[in-house]
Order: structure tokens, then C-alpha cells, then sequence
């Protein structure tokens, strides 16, 4: 999979991609990622990128030909069509089925503003995937950026260890996980329950699946409704 960035921020994405699994996945060759930087698009002698909303209002707008031009340059280095997707507080909230429809892409081209948002015809004109991380304001959409690779990323076929396979991560079957325990056996008066002693593979796996039945039905009584209705 190849994936673009674009956004006023590429710094912001050093660290996160070039640390544990996003790096891992890089370095197998399971993914490419690219940052352009919106500024490199300007055409003024202020290099703007933003403008104040017709209309009034507080903050600052992304302008419409900076982030059309941007992605026009990044789809031609790569003849692979991309999925798009702008990160907004608008869009349609992300989940793990979401990710998943995400990675089985060859290509995805992200949009991260700042400022207080984009100029309509951005949307209107280049038709993405409008995407929210949650309800929640973010003062961009570079930590969005982050979760949507981070979440998309781990998906990908050999990104993960074996050991550490997704397969069984909360949400990939609408359950929450079940509680993990590690040395030592005691700790602050709590021991780790017996049965993870035992050895007893088969009790221990239906000990778990209970624990996440139980967790998943106090917890998230939403998930919990949706779980029941997909059982039948
Ligand atoms: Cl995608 N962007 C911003 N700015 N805030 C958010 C968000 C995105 N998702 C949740 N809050």
C-alpha cells in the first residue's frame, strides 16, 4: 500500500512513522509513505494556504486551488488511483470496519487541515471519504492522520507478528478484549485468576470468551446490542 499525506505539518509524522509497528510495516516493504506539504502548493508571496471565511467568523480556511493543486501533483507521482480521505469533524466516524474497508486499498491519500476548516468546493470538487476520529474537536487532523494509518496499517498482511496477530484484537468480532495478567502472581492483594494456571486450554479460552462477553455487555451496552444482533 502506498500512502500520502498531505498536510502543513509533515514534522508531526516522523516519530509516529518511524516507531514500532507503522516503521516495521515501512521497512518490510509492506507500505510507502509519502508527506507533501501543503505550503509547497502557495501561490502568493505569503505562501498562503488559508484565508479568513467570507462571511465572518472566527479562524482561518484551507483555500480550495492550494489543497486541489496538492493533490493533483501527489496522484501523479504514482499512477495507482488513491481513496481519499479528509479528515474533518464532519465526516463519517471511524471504526474498525471502516479500517478494514481502508486496508484492502492499494492506495490512500489522506487530507489533514488545520485551522478552524476547508472551503467547501474542496469536498465538492474532489469527492472524498470525509472522515472524523470521534466527537470530539481536534485543533487538526494530523493526530487523525495518525490513528487512521496507525489503525489501517496493522491491517496489512505480515505488518503484525505472529505472535501478535490482529485476528483476535477487540472489535475485530464486536467484543471487547478479555483480561490479560503477567508476573508476578500477586500484586497489591490481587492474584491472577486460577484457571490461567491450569493449562487447561480449552477451559482457559472459554473463561475468556465469557470475560469478554460480560465486559463487553457492562461496558458497551451498544456493542453489546450489536453483537446479539449479528449472533442471530
Ligand atoms: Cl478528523 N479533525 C479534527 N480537526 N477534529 C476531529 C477530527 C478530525 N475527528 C475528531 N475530531
Amino acid at each position: 500500500m502506498r500512502i500520502d499525506i498531505l498536510t502543513l505539518f509533515p514534522e508531526l509524522f516522523a516519530s509516529f512513522l518511524g516507531t514500532s509497528i507503522p516503521r516495521r510495516a515501512a521497512e518490510k516493504k509492506i507500505v510507502s509513505y509519502h508527506l507533501t506539504n501543503f505550503r509547497q502548493f502557495a501561490a502568493d508571496s505569503h505562501q498562503s494556504v488559508d484565508d479568513k471565511p467570507f462571511g465572518g467568523g472566527p479562524g482561518m480556511v484551507m483555500m480550495a486551488p492550494i489543497v486541489a493543486a496538492a493533490v493533483e501533483a501527489v496522484e501523479k507521482e504514482d499512477p495507482a488511483p488513491a481513496r481519499r480521505i479528509l479528515l474533518t469533524p464532519q465526516g463519517r466516524k471511524w471504526d474498525q470496519a471502516l479500517a478494514c474497508e481502508m486496508a484492502a486499498e492499494k492506495r490512500l491519500l489522506i487530507i489533514a487541515g488545520h485551522y478552524e476548516g476547508f472551503d467547501e468546493r474542496i469536498s465538492l470538487t474532489l469527492n472524498p471519504l470525509e472522515v472524523s476520529i470521534g466527537d470530539f474537536v481536534l485543533s487538526g487532523g494530523e493526530l487523525a492522520a495518525m490513528v487512521i494509518v496507525d489503525s489501517v496499517v496493522r491491517l496489512l498482511p505480515g505488518a503484525l507478528g505472529a505472535e501478535d496477530g490482529a485476528a483476535d484484537d477487540t472489535f475485530a468480532d464486536g467484543l471487547l478484549e478479555y483480561p490479560q495478567f503477567t508476573r508476578p502472581r500477586d500484586f497489591a492483594g490481587l492474584s491472577v485468576p486460577e484457571i490461567l494456571l491450569s493449562g487447561n486450554h480449552a477451559a482457559i479460552a472459554a473463561w475468556r470468551l465469557e470475560q469478554r462477553r460480560q465486559r463487553t455487555q457492562s461496558r458497551r451496552p451498544d456493542l453489546w446490542q450489536e453483537y446479539l444482533r449479528r449472533q442471530k
